[in-house]
This record gives structure tokens, sequence and C-alpha cells, in this order.
């Protein structure tokens, strides 16, 4: 498969995913303009990749700057900083990477480099941020490969994989170490209006690399359960407070629920820039509000009445207490999950709970 997001001659290339699974195209991006356009309009899209993006969006509009003194070129990078921070609400990767971008600025600039040192730093940054994230995804992989029993027959919602990420997928890369691991897996992909993530997506990549996936409609999950179907839910975050709440795509909060009421695991798989210690919970995160025409049309086809409300909100939030654990590419996080995300956070390479 070709990467979801690669630099290539100072330019990002991204493959656009809200034409497969239909048309491989890619979308290539010049600008810091056209990586935050890319960004809002989901050809790319998934809370790790979409960090990614940031990134290397703001290295590219340093890049193209042309601003000769180092005043006028912080002037332009925190311009641009804000740029990508305003294109979607949720992911907190975003605004981690941005941060991350801002930190290898000023401790470069305090160091007295000059302009072109600048702009070498913060590309050298993006990669890593980019190399970073595969890394993790592996090592995710190998936690929660653990976790999936032989023959597992898995429940994912939305596309945590590798188009989600920069290579190798979250929730996805659970259930791609659990098959490198000699294991024998089936999927059950939630559909997951509106946007179709996991048709789309999610059976795209899976089936591409081999792996039994059935797409189902996402009122079908609880039925799929209750007909003992599914022994395990594994999805990604967008974002994980403190207390251990979790942000994810419309519609994970109800799997979770689900599952809880017939005993299945529910796992959520989530590098450490995702979780947020600052949001203490899940109320406080902020939900973005798509554009109706997400939920109306499917395609170029209206479903709905003129005249008929609409809602659409990306994204939910399942509470902790339904969360069985936190995947990471530190070690596996559960319950009271102040302690021990704060300790994967703060600390070295660990395993909490069992
Ligand atoms: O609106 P999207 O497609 O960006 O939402 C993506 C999700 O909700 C994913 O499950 C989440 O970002 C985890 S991706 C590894």
């Amino acid at each position: 498969m070709q990467p979801t997001i690669e630099w290539t001659n100072d330019t990002v290339v991204m493959i656009d995913q809200r034409k497969l699974p239909v048309r491989e195209i890619y979308v290539r991006c010049r600008t810091a303009s056209e990586v935050a356009r890319a960004i809002r309009s989901m050809v790319i899209r998934g809370a790790p990749a979409i960090g990614v993006a940031a990134a290397m969006g703001i290295a590219l509009g340093m890049r193209r700057s042309r601003a000769t003194g180092t005043k006028q070129f912080a002037t332009e990078f925190q311009k641009t900083c804000e740029l990508l921070a305003a294109t979607r609400p949720t992911a907190v990767n975003l605004f981690w990477a941005i941060e991350r971008m801002k930190q290898v600025f000023a401790a470069t600039a305090a160091a007295g480099a000059s302009v072109d040192d600048l702009r070498e730093r913060l590309t050298v940054e993006a990669h890593a941020i980019h190399d970073e994230d595969v890394a993790s995804c592996r090592a995710m992989g190998a936690f929660g490969a653990a976790l999936v029993p032989q023959n597992a027959r898995i429940l994912t919602h939305c596309n945590a994989g590798a188009l989600a990420t920069a290579g190798y997928g979250t929730a996805l890369g659970v259930i791609r170490g659990a098959v490198e691991a000699g294991k024998k897996v089936t999927v059950l992909a939630d559909e997951t209006r509106p946007f179709l993530q996991g048709a789309r997506l999610t059976a795209w990549e899976l089936v591409k690399d081999g792996i039994d996936t059935t797409v189902i409609t996402d009122n079908m999950a609880g039925a799929m359960m209750r007909l003992g179907h599914v022994d395990l839910v594994v999805v990604g975050a967008d974002r994980i407070a403190a207390n251990g709440d979790v942000a994810n795509k419309i519609g994970t909060y109800s799997v979770a629920v689900l599952a809880r009421e017939h005993g299945i695991p529910f796992y959520v798989a989530a590098p450490i820039s995702t979780i947020d210690l600052a949001t203490p919970d899940g109320s406080r995160i902020p939900i973005e509000e798509r554009p109706d025409r997400e939920v109306t049309h499917v395609g170029t086809s209206r479903l709905t009445p003129t005249g008929a409300h609409v809602r659409n909100p990306a994204f939910d939030v399942t509470p902790s207490r339904y969360v069985t654990a936190i995947i990471t590419e530190r070690g596996v996080a559960r319950a009271p999950f102040e302690g021990s995300l704060s300790a994967l956070v703060h600390g070295g390479l660990t395993v909490t709970g069992s």
C-alpha cells in the first residue's frame, strides 16, 4: 500500500481518503494552506495522521517563507501554526504536533539559529513525528496482540488503520499485530455513518491485507453481539482525557455500552500523543460538528427531505467505566485510569494492570 502521507521534493502527498475505495488518487500539497484545506476537507483524517499532516504543513509553509530575518520568520511561523490549529478541534494529536513544532522552533531560535537552520530543523522534526508514529503503531500492535485470543471475532468502528496514522494503524495495528503473532482473526467493520470510514476505508485496508472482513451497518452491532458473533471490540481515539474518558468517532459510545451489556471486552488503542492529561474528563473535550450535507446526502444523492433538521456531531465520548483497557505504545493501561495513564505518559516503558 502507498503511504497515507509522504514528503517528496518539498511536497506533501496524501492519498485522497474521500475517494476510496473507488479511486486511488493522490493530492499534492505545496503550501501550508493546501495542507490545512486537505485536513479540513477530510482528504486526510484520523487523529495521528492529522497530527503528522499538521507538522508537515508547518514545515512546508516555513520552507516556502521568503522571510530573511528571524523576527519576520517567527511571525510567519506563528500564523502558520494558527492556520493548522484551526482545521479540526477534537483530535488532540493535531495540537500535540503543533506544540512540538513550536518547542523545536523556540529551542532552535534560542540557540541563535539562522532562518535556514530553523527551516531545516522544522523539516527534520516533521519527519521525526511521522516516523515515530509508525513505530508507535507497531509497538501498540505488539502489546495489543497479547489481548487477542486465537480465532477472535473482532468488531471495530470507524477507521483507525494505516490510513488514520503514518502507517500500520492503532486499532487495526492491534489486529495486524495479532495476525503477525500467528493468530487467526475475523473482523466486523461498522460502516460508520455518515462518512463511512468503516465501510470504505477499514474494509479497503483489511481486504488488501487478506484479513477476513465483514462490513455491517452501525445498527447491526448489537444484534451481532447478542448472537455471540463478537469476542472483543477495539477502536481508536481522538482524545483521551486524564480520567480515561475517550472521544472517538460518533457511534463509539453506543458500541461500548452494547459491549458492556454483552460482557465483551472493549479496548481502545491510541498513542501517548492522544492522551490529554490537561483535560480532566470527557465533558471538556470539544466535539466537532461537521456539515449537514454529510448526513443529508450520500455522494450526490439526497436522502432527507428539505426542511428536516440535521445534527452531525463527528465524535462522541465514551465514559472510562466502559473501557476495559487502553493500549498504547508504552503498555496497557487499566482502571483506575487517572493513575495508569499518568504513569504511561510520564514514565518510561511500563505495562500497568494485568
Ligand atoms: O473524523 P475522522 O475520520 O478523522 O475520525 C477518525 C476517528 O474517529 C478515529 O477512530 C480516530 O481518529 C483514531 S485514528 C487512529
